[in-house]
């Protein structure tokens, strides 16, 4: 074996040689391992007795994709480029074999290379698309040449990672080799291709796949359209298309330089400049200063789910997703029965799109056992209470969980803000106690605030955390305050857009500025969805504010047919004039003038408080990072990825315009858009909030 650099091998096996790259933790194509791959193949051209080449990885995956912590610096090693041509244009047949994930620059080496293997394990994926960015090594060129125009544009805009099986049955892998031995698989099939004398089949020559969409416009712009919802707001998903256009239309080289001129205006561009940083503080979050990743961990092999109404169904399901046995219980029996009734009809909806077979329904259901006794839980290793917001309710349970559960239990609420100190302080074990703050749908949304109490132990938080993971969730580790990280800075806009309707501006102006900003809805559309009932009782009604005069009128959302909106047969929603004379009127009670708000007025008012209430968590120590904060806000409140969330926003705008934005709105309207020291001090210094852009 000979040491062609630090992360890369090459060995000989009988004729075939065998470069092999083990830069952990993804094998990224750093300068190293593009170095060391263009050596390799130095290596293994001028070695007389070797007639084909394996290209593999050490480690837990083949290349996943280009060092994303590069872009932008200066251009260190070998190209890429340079890498590709002289494995495409290698006199003897190279093979690329797959496990783990071939990605981005991954898979656009192995697309290089004459043949791929892969264990049936492995995925491959485009999903630049995910970092803002196209395939710009070649990817957008070579794939539509090997799977059609229609799965490349697919592949490209979603950035899914295709298991082996679908590779192998749309010919991006030739050959699947038994699990857990792949060497000797791939060395198998390289003799195979020495022994036929099989041709060097070059991605870049083959035509088929592609000649009959040339010159056909409409193939894309049917594509766009179909998809002009998932993409809406990004500019990644065009980017890409036009590169798979290019590939169609224009020669092999002239596509690569469309691909390479697109890619270099994308990478320069904000977006993907806040979709990187999303990637990383996705990551970051995982990480705890004063927890480390050796801490131990509790096992967890059995759940306890208090409360079968939405929340804890959801919650049920994630577990059981994860083949986790789980144990949920209920007051009465009609309402556990109801409970269990959602998540099967949930479970059937998904195997009714194919997400999961009929079996597997089966099986997650029989995870489930349903109680009507707290006791049940005496051998549960994690219990989760979701039952409803009262803190007396949740004392007298977390009471009750104290006397039962076994020692090392972990206990854990999922209140969205109550004071979980207060609910700890009634066990005799508040070390055990911790917030799990799932988001509805639980078994849907991927944000898990992991709420740390005062005495909440190392052991309890390392093992939420890595929970967490395991059942597919973003975990961010947050302190206790009112309403946590996110409904702390969701309350700062809530109240501002309430203030602007106060002020004149009608609800689907603040709705319409909100959804252009990137927002899948505004407050008040989503207000309508939910319910404005929520929280609301009749009796107790006065006619105090708008949402009460909506309700007593009986519009309580889109399930009356009418909320702030007015809405049509098919939950179309369109302004009301009835809305809108009942805002008039309270405005003319107040005494006060409605204005003219512009668009500019209400962003600003929205979002530089929700800014400044995130350096206020900051400045308190409830959030460890500004990422962490845009992380909660990108995963659990459709803040726009590549706007990247408040604090990193926040930074793009300029902190200087944002303080002197909550020191407008502190002259015209009092204390409470006080600017947070924090803010100060950074916009005087010229800096961003920290990690965050
Ligand atoms: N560059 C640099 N670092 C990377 C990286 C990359 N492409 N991919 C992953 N990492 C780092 C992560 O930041 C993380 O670092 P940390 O341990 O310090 O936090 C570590 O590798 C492990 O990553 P994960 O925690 O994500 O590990 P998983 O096992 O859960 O997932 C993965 C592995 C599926 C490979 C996932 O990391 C991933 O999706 N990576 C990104 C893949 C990608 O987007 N590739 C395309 C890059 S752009 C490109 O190739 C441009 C080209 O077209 C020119």
């Amino acid at each position: 074996m000979t040491a062609i650099n630090d992360v890369t091998d090459y060995t000989r096996d009988g004729e075939v040689g065998v470069i092999t790259l083990n830069s952990p933790p993804v094998n990224a194509l750093s300068a190293g391992v593009r170095d060391g791959l263009a050596e390799g193949m130095k290596a293994a051209l001028a070695d007389a007795g070797v007639k084909a080449v394996v290209l593999i990885c050490e480690g837990r995956t083949f290349i996943a994709g280009a060092d994303i912590t590069e872009f932008g610096g200066p251009q260190k090693g070998a190209s890429l480029f340079e890498v590709q041509n002289a494995i495409e244009g290698a006199a003897k047949p190279v093979v690329a074999a797959i496990h783990g994930t071939a990605l981005g620059g991954g898979l656009e080496v192995a697309l290089t290379c004459h043949y791929r293997v892969a264990v049936p394990s492995a995925r491959c994926g485009l999903p630049e698309v995910n970092l803002g960015l196209l395939p710009g090594a070649g990817g957008t060129q070579r794939l539509p040449r090997i799977v059609g125009v229609q799965k490349a544009l697919e592949m490209v805009t979603s950035g899914q990672h295709v298991p082996a099986k679908d590779c192998l049955a749309m010919g991006l892998v030739d050959e699947l080799v038994e699990e857990g031995r792949l060497r000797d698989g791939a060395l198998a099939f390289a003799r195979k291709v020495i022994a036929e004398n099989r041709p060097l089949k070059r991605v870049r020559d083959l035509e088929d796949k592609i000649s009959a969409a040339r010159d056909q416009p409409e193939i894309f712009a049917a594509f766009r359209k179909a998809n002009a919802r998932r993409f809406r707001g990004f500019l990644a998903p065009e980017y890409n298309i036009r590169c798979i256009e290019a590939a169609v239309n224009e020669p092999f080289d002239d596509g690569l330089k469309t691909e390479r001129r697109l890619f270099a205006e994308v990478l320069t561009g904000p977006q993907s400049a806040a979709q990187r940083y999303g990637f990383f503080a996705e990551r970051t979050a995982a990480k705890i200063p004063d927890v480390p990743d050796d801490t131990p961990v509790i096992p967890v092999t059995s759940v306890g789910i208090i409360g079968a109404g939405t929340m804890g169904g959801g919650i049920a399901m994630n577990f059981a997703n994860a083949g986790i046995a789980v144990t949920l219980v209920e007051v009465k029996a009609e309402a556990l029965e109801r409970g269990l009734a959602v998540v099967r009809k949930n479970y059937e909806r998904t195997a009714s799109r194919g997400g999961i077979t009929s079996a597997q329904v089966e099986e997650r259901m029989a995870l489930i056992r349903g109680s009507l006794s707290l006791d049940d839980l005496a051998g549960a290793d994690l219990v989760i209470e979701a039952v409803f917001e009262r803190m007396d309710i949740k004392k007298d349970i977390f009471a009750r969980l104290d006397a039962i559960c076994k020692p090392g239990a972990i206990l854990a609420t999922n209140t969205s803000g109550l004071n979980i100190d207060e609910i700890a302080s009634v066990t005799k074990r508040p070390e055990a106690v911790i917030g799990l703050h799932f988001f509805s749908p639980a078994n849907v949304m991927k944000l898990l605030e992991v709420v740390r109490a005062d005495h909440t132990s190392k052991e309890v938080i390392a093992t939420a955390m890595k929970l967490a993971r395991r059942i597919g969730k973003i975990a961010v580790l947050v302190g206790v305050c009112p309403g946590f990280v996110g409904n702390r800075i969701l309350g700062a806009r809530q109240r501002e857009a309430q203030k602007l309707v106060m002020e004149g501006a009608m609800p689907w102006d603040i709705d319409r500025v909100l959804y252009d900003f990137g927002f899948p809805m505004g407050p008040f559309a989503m207000s309508d969805l939910a319910g404005l009932d929520i929280g609301w009782v009749k009796e107790r009604s006065k006619g105090e504010s708008i949402r009460d005069v909506l309700c007593e009128m009986d519009r309580r959302g889109q399930k009356t047919g009418a909320g702030y909106y007015d809405y049509d047969e098919n939950r179309n929603a369109s302004p009301s004039p009835v809305t809108e004379k009942i805002i008039h009127d309270f405005i003319a009670r107040s005494g006060a003038n409605p204005r003219e708000i512009s668009d500019e007025e209400i962003l600003e008012r929205c979002l530089f408080p929700m800014v400044n209430e995130g350096a206020k968590i900051l400045e308190e120590g409830k959030a460890i990072r500004a990422s962490d904060i845009d992380v909660v806000w990108q995963n659990g409140y459709g803040w726009p990825v590549y706007r990247g969330g408040p604090m990193f926003w926040g930074g793009q705008v300029g902190l200087d315009k944002v303080l002197a934005g909550m020191r407008r709105f502190e002259a015209t309207m009092g204390e409470a858009y006080k600017p947070a020291a924090l803010l100060e001090t950074l916009a005087q210094e010229g800096k961003r909030f920290p990690g965050a852009g």
